[in-house]
């Protein structure tokens, strides 16, 4: 299978349904307070979804996963099953929603905080989103896909953080997982490059302890072995004959490119 290049109205469709997603994490920030569980968020977030977006959830039933958006808390890594737990000052979470918009997928996460978070969370936070960001900002036809992994390894590890290894960003376009597989820790060139029209994610997941992973036994939850702490962000992007185009950027990240080296 080789890695699709979306042109014209698919690129359109792609805008909509990347900035449909985005606006999930726009709506539920709100919400996101001490003594909310993570399956009243999980709820706000499919009505909004189906009723205002005219969207469909792309998590709900992807392999069985029972909800519509996935929250990781604190050392959860990713792809935390919301349930009755609820949330409580200090926590640290990320929210990940995938939206099927006209038949084209979106997929996004933040981190958010809930009240107050200790100094160590916040850098945490801070540094996977540079990670993320020094990555996207170099993005552009020509370039080697492994040099993305390389970026964000260098600077994880320059803050003592860790790249998680068993998860990476994706294709996505008409479907949610496409070619290529888009590493976020460095390895030998693979002979990729992007070129215009690519379409994929970039998702770093870095533990601010060891980078070694455990699945919980309800078979989609990870966690921290260490039980670290543990941030992601990711958004979606398209590679543009000069650069890049960020297609799930959110109204609060305008002008990010002049925080990032
Ligand atoms: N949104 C996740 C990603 O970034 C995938 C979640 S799959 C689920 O690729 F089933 F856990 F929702
Ligand atoms: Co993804
Ligand atoms: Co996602």
């Amino acid at each position: 299978m080789a890695i699709n290049i979306y042109t014209g109205s698919d690129i359109e469709k792609m805008r909509a349904a990347g900035q449909a997603a985005a606006s999930v994490l726009e709506m539920i920030e709100p919400f996101i307070r001490p003594g909310i569980s993570t399956e009243v968020i999980d709820q706000h977030c499919h009505d909004f979804i189906t009723q205002e977006l005219a969207a469909t959830p792309a998590a709900l039933h992807y392999r069985g996963f029972p909800k519509s958006i996935c929250t990781s808390v604190n050392h959860q890594v990713c792809h935390g099953i919301p349930g009755p737990k609820t949330l409580k000052a200090g926590d640290i979470i990320n929210l990940d929603t995938a939206i099927i918009k006209d038949g084209y997928f979106g997929d996004t996460s933040k981190m958010f905080i809930v009240g107050k978070a200790s100094i160590l969370a916040k850098r945490l936070i801070q540094v996977t989103q540079e990670c993320m960001y020094r990555a996207i900002k170099v993005l552009k036809p020509g370039m080697k896909l492994v040099d993305i992994g390389q970026i964000i390894e260098t600077h994880a590890n320059k803050h003592k953080y860790t790249v998680v290894q068993e998860y990476c960003g994706h294709g996505v376009g008409k479907n949610f997982h496409e070619e290529p597989q888009v590493l976020h820790y460095a390895q030998p060139d693979n002979g990729i490059r992007l070129s215009a029209g690519m379409i994929f994610t970039i998702e770093p997941m870095i533990n601010a302890g060891k980078r070694q992973i455990r699945l919980l036994p309800d078979d989609w939850t990870v966690v921290t072995k260490d039980r670290s702490l543990s941030a992601q962000w990711e958004h979606t992007v398209l590679i543009t004959d000069d650069g890049y185009e960020v297609l799930t950027l959110r109204a609060e990240e305008q002008g990010w490119e002049s925080t990032i080296e």
